[in-house]
């Protein structure tokens, strides 16, 4: 190659590597409105705990993280002094060095000093397991048991007579007047993981076991969470969402939530496609005679802010489209195609949308 050619190639090169820069910032810069939209199910921060078992989970994990990081500083700070200090040299003797062995007082450092670090890190474990598992129920607290299915939440308020889907309403929990949530948490297929990170650590929905965890928010508004335990096809999109509400909010959602569905005449033919196809054999609502529990209650359908488990936003056309073809948005869901007429299926979309 000639040399006038080379350094053509090489600024030519030069010129494609400084253009990657501006290409990349370019993207970024695209990318942040698109981030700053808020997608459907943006990714909650596990680093800000706002609730008292999340938040002794944290100090917990960065106790631990403190010691294991002394620990990794300490010995790489030996290994690296070890490896540049007693290095092979030219001028080393070719015999090996002498060789010791038993040295009781070293033996017994490294003997005693790890087993003091692991008691301590057992120690400040059990007391925070003790702290979540043990805690004090207050008497305002509010049970809800959830139930893990193939792939979304049932939620039952069974003091409060109201069943709901995928969107669980707690209160907001005042330190100084506690009203917390106590989660009995049943699996009805397999295995599946309740995860709010900023609410508390992962537990587990076992089938025939009862398992149980609490939370007590401290601030409201609504916390993403996320199925932690694969279950199937479509584990991923078995999204949570926990909205917490101030106390007043909270009372309106239960009395919203106590009545029985909307009887709206106008949409009588929707309800008729409702009751005369399979939709009643798996979802419930509560004032007619459907009262299947294979998939959510659809009660109060038009209150949740998301369809298919936090797949797809609740609006008319995800909704036609979750009925006639869920494979659309949930590849692998349980729900089945219902394959309606289109005239069936606006009434029965319209029927759905009464059910405020
Ligand atoms: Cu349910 Cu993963």
């Amino acid at each position: 190659m000639e040399a006038s050619q080379r350094i053509v190639n090489r600024r030519h090169l030069a010129g494609r590597s400084i253009g990657v820069l501006p290409a990349f910032l370019g993207t970024l810069l695209f990318a942040l409105p698109c981030l700053a939209q808020a997608p459907l199910h943006p990714v909650p921060n596990i680093f800000k705990p706002l609730s008292t078992p999340a938040d002794e989970i944290d100090h917990l994990s960065k106790f631990v993280l403190m010691i294991t990081g002394i620990i990794f500083v300490v010995v790489f700070t030996l290994l690296v002094y070890a490896i540049v200090k007693f290095r092979a040299r030219a001028t080393d003797p070719a015999q090996e060095p002498p060789q010791v062995y038993g040295s009781s007082q070293i033996e017994l450092a490294w003997t005693v000093i790890p087993a003091l670090i692991v008691v301590i890190l057992f120690l400040a474990s059990a007391r925070v397991i003790h702290a979540i598992q043990d805690a004090k129920r207050p008497p305002d607290a509010v049970d809800v048991t959830a139930i893990g299915h193939q792939f979304w939440w049932e939620f039952r308020y069974p003091n409060l007579g109201v069943v709901t889907a995928n969107e669980l309403h707690i209160p907001l929990s005042d330190p100084a007047h506690p009203t917390p949530t106590f989660l009995k948490l049943l699996s009805a297929d397999t295995d599946h993981s309740f995860w709010v990170p900023q609410l508390n650590g992962k537990t587990e929905l076992i089938p025939n076991r009862v398992n149980e965890m609490w939370l007590d928010p401290h601030q409201a508004g609504l916390f993403l969470g996320q199925c932690a335990e694969y279950c199937g096809t479509q584990h991923a999109k078995m999204l949570l969402r926990v909205y917490v509400d101030t106390p007043e909010a909270f009372s309106r959602w239960i009395l919203s939530q106590q009545h029985p569905a909307i009887q709206d005449e106008s949409v009588v033919a929707g309800r008729r496609v409702f009751e005369t196809t399979a939709c009643m054999n798996c979802h419930a609502i509560v004032g007619t005679p459907a009262n299947g529990r294979f998939g959510p209650d659809l009660t109060h359908l038009m209150g949740r802010a998301t369809l298919a488990s936090g797949a797809a936003l609740n609006t008319r056309e995800n909704l036609r489209l979750w009925i006639q073809d869920p494979d659309a948005i949930k590849p692998g869901s349980l729900m089945p195609a219902m394959k309606l007429s289109d005239a069936d299926l606006d009434a029965l979309v319209n029927y759905l949308e009464t059910l405020h």
